[in-house]
């Protein structure tokens, strides 16, 4: 079998020494375009993980980079002169020159022919390797043979918004080190880390803004060597900055539908890139080199399957890692933002970007810097609020305080319909279920969406409160949740508009018209939810507009009557508030349509009735979809308006949600997906958040609220499948609630005493998971 590789980086060399080491008898070879001993860019990093990974696929060359590596455990986080030091991190550096020469050496010593200085005519590929088996594309990240088969591969590339420039320094460093700068022309971020002794590699990233202002786009290499040597000159203490090609450029993120096009294959930087700031594009070439190199030879002579099972393998894990980069990417997009932060806040944002470090895992890196986060996060709410928090019960299990409401901790039973009311009157189910989640623990409870009036509603199972006996089967509810606990229960006021008049889940499909019985639908304009198979509803008319206003100022005054602690006034998920706030719903000529100020005016005038009759000590929330996941829908600068209109109005708290407003949403769920959305919100606007979505765990609330991306963490699923969520993340944390029901208190120091064993066996099982910082030469540094 005859192998031609195409790029000599570190997954082309590696994909060929460890294919050649296992057969001997494949012709085997690696074509770079560049001198053996010339290469860019300064240092790489690897953590334990990905070395333990090397050691078994090569110890050779495991033992010989290891003789070179730089080994350290602590990252610092240093904005300005203040200092912040996270340790427990393992992590290895070492020069890609090193790397690059040691997989050479390797890949000479198995028999692979590498060929330098000899640049492949891309053109002529399938002519010049007619005799080759199979063509590896590891030609980096700019790949001309990608771009060659662009529509074979399915390629993707997107330029992103910040620019960077590859230097190096001889500064020492003995950390992993972020150094950020605000400069009157904008932000910086030197990524840095010691790979050799004396020998620094200094990645320096802007925003547009301060490239621009900086004027980098006209300057040679040297020139903005010595602009950032000004802008670094503490950081660098006298050392200057090495330039080795380093020009300006913005991370060209790739991503590829298919990884092969007829016999040739494609590895590496030039299939799927990793944004460098979570240092993992070398980790990943060669990663991807181990599972292309298994499959080809678990499949000898069969290189179609041989593709297929290398796709399968790898594509899962080049996502979530893609994945986790470009989040981390974005968090550096929005430094300027994220650098108002105090400063253990802002250190903990950066270390849990990317959402694989969490509250718990950083307990057990540094517990001294998990303290420091709790103990700032602890005095800020002392000042602020004057509210006195014993202990350390994480950010999780301290109060908020909405107006006069003071809820005992963070955690929130987001609202659920459940669709199982007849003629809008809540029932046993109802009790029951609300009963349970009112008495499990959690600060607050918001209902399902409760309907006004009977047109209102979504389907015939919603919910109501326009009469008496709704009325008085929610203050029922309302009434065993306050005599049993000290939840806090919020009703979630809103109108269907063009989502109405459907079937419930039970019955049919959701979001379907009902088949008999149905009523008007109206919205922000005459467009259907399902083209073709939804009823058009009519564009709402002022007069319209006055009687809905009417019917949530008098669903208001019943909440009150009822005795509900909070309002929150539904404008999300497409529903009629959430219609005239999207410009795909709302293509209104008149005053309510058009510009992000106009649309936002009638969930507005809504907003005001209901506040002017609501009372003044009692807080109100306004749920709103953040983002609709279609083209042509709200924008960053839309949600900004949006949400500083309702904060002008005096709404108390934003919940922030996202999608649900047109049928042909493609939303990206992920965990915590909808975090980003309430970060931006709470610190561009200054209003309280309450953040849901995909939040599965405690340890993702406290992080959550550690990193200062929401005020109030709202659970829904979890919440269905268990109503003491917040009860067992009380004794998941060790913490004592005082709002256990009577009836229920013995069975606290059982879960406290079962939940700290449990807490401990994690823990152990951690650490015990923890690679052993075998890697650094000479140990430990
Ligand atoms: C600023 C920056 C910082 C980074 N920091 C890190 C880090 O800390 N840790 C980390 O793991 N990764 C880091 N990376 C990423 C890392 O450099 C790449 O992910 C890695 O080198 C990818 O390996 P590769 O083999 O796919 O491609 P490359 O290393 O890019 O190799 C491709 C090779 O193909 C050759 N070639 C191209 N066209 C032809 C042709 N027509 N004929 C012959 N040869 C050709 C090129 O000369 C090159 O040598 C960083 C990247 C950047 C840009
Ligand atoms: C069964 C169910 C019913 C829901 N009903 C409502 C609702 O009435 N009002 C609302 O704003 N959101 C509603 N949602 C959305 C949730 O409040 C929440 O935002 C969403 O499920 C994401 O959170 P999760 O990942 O914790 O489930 C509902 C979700 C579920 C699962």
């Amino acid at each position: 079998m005859k192998i031609s590789v195409i790029g000599g980086g570190p997954g082309g060399l590696y994909f060929a020494l460890l294919t050649k080491k296992a057969r001997p008898d494949f012709n085997i070879e690696v074509i770079e375009q560049n001198r053996a001993d010339d290469t860019f860019g300064f240092g790489v990093v690897f953590s334990d993980e990905t070395l333990d990974e090397f050691f078994s696929a090569d110890p050779e060359s495991y033992e010989l980079i290891r003789d070179d590596f730089s080994y350290w455990q602590d990252i610092v986080v240093q904005r300005g002169s203040e200092r912040t030091v996270i340790g427990g991190n393992g992590f290895a550096g070492c020069s890609r020159f090193k790397l690059l020469e040691i997989l050479q050496q390797r890949c000479e010593a198995v028999g692979v022919k590498l060929s330098f200085e000899t640049r492949v005519n891309i053109e002529m590929l399938d002519e010049d390797f007619a005799d080759s088996d199979m063509i590896v594309a590891a030609d980096g990240i700019a790949s001309a043979i990608r771009e060659k088969h662009a529509a074979g591969f399915g390629r993707t590339v997107e330029n992103r918004r910040n620019h960077f420039t590859w230097m190096g320094s001889t500064k020492p460093l003995d950390a992993f080190t972020f150094f950020f700068r605000e400069t009157p022309e904008g932000h910086f971020c030197a990524h840095t880390y010691e790979y050799e002794k004396g020998k620094s590699t200094w990645v320096i990233e802007c925003t547009p803004e301060a490239f621009n202002s900086c004027g980098f786009d006209g300057m040679t290499d040297a020139e903005s060597a010595q602009f950032l040597e000004g802008i670094f000159k503490e950081e660098l203490d006298g050392h200057s900055l090495i330039t080795n090609r380093s020009i300006w450029r913005q991370f060209p993120r790739v991503s590829c539908e298919r990884w092969h096009v007829g016999k040739t294959v494609i590895l590496g930087d030039a299939k799927a890139s990793a944004h460098w700031s979570i240092g993992s594009g070398t980790k990943l070439a060669m990663e991807c080199a181990i599972g292309l190199s298994e499959a080809v030879l678990e499949n000898t002579g069969d290189i179609d399957t041989a593709f297929k099972a290398y796709e399968e393998k790898r594509r899962t894990p080049v996502e979530i890692l893609q994945h986790a980069a470009d989040v981390s990417l974005r968090w550096f997009e929005q430094m300027a933002r994220h650098y108002r932060k105090p400063q253990y806040e802002f250190a903990f944002a950066l270390m849990s970007r990317s959402k694989s470090i969490t509250w718990d895992n950083l307990s057990l890196r540094d517990e001294k810097f998990l303290a420091a986060v709790g103990n700032e996060f602890y005095d800020t709410l002392r000042q602020k609020t004057c509210h006195v928090t014993e202990g350390a019960p994480t950010p999780m299990f301290t109060p908020l305080s909405l107006r006069d409401m003071t809820l005992a901790n963070r955690s929130v039973v987001a609202p659920m319909a459940q669709y199982s009311a007849i003629d809008g009157i809540p029932n046993d189910w109802h009790m029951v279920h609300y009963g349970a989640r009112g008495t499990g623990g959690a600060g607050m409870l918001v209902t399902e969406m409760t309907c006004p009036a009977p047109d209102a509603r979504i389907t015939d199972a919603c919910t109501g409160i326009w009469n008496d006996a709704q009325q008085d089967a929610w203050k029922r509810i309302v009434d065993f949740v306050h005599g049993n606990g000290d939840t806090n229960i919020c009703l979630q006021l809103g109108h269907a508009g063009r989502k109405g008049s459907t079937h419930s889940p039970a019955t049919g499909e959701m979001d379907m018209p009902k088949a008999t019985d149905n009523w008007p639908l109206v919205s922000a304009s005459a467009i259907p939810y399902h083209a073709g198979t939804s009823a058009v509803p009519a564009e709402l008319d002022n007069a319209g507009m006055q009687r809905i206003t009417a019917e949530f100022v008098a669903a208001a005054q019943r909440a009150e009557a009822a005795g509900f602690d909070m309002l929150e006034l539904h404008c999300a998920h497409g529903y009629l508030l959430a219609s005239f706030l999207s410009p795909l719903t709302n293509q209104r000529t008149d005053a309510y349509g058009g510009s992000a100020e106009n649309r936002v005016k009638f969930p507005l005038e809504v907003f005001k009735a209901i506040r002017k009759v609501w009372p003044e000590h009692k807080p109100i929330s306004v749920r709103i979809s953040a983002w609709d996941w279609a083209e042509g829908g709200v924008t960053w600068s839309d949600i900004l308006v949006t949400a500083q209109a309702f904060k002008t109005a005096g709404v108390d708290i934003i919940s922030v949600s996202s999608g649900q407003t047109v049928a042909h949403q493609k939303p990206v769920y992920g965990r915590m997906y909808q975090v980003p959305f309430s970060d931006f919100i709470r610190s561009e606007v200054g209003i309280k958040t309450m953040a849901a979505g995909n939040i599965t765990l405690p340890e993702q609330i406290n992080t959550v609220l550690a990193a200062g991306r929401a005020d109030l963490v709202a659970l829904a699923r979890p919440h269905l499948n268990d109503p003491a969520f917040t009860r067992k993340a009380a004794g998941h944390y060790g913490v004592t609630q005082p709002n256990w029901p009577l009836q229920y208190q013995t069975g606290e120091g059982q879960m406290l005493r079962e939940a700290e064993k449990e807490r401990e066996k994690t823990l152990e099982t951690a650490r015990k998971l923890r690679p052993a910082h075998r890697h650094g030469a000479g140990g430990e540094t």
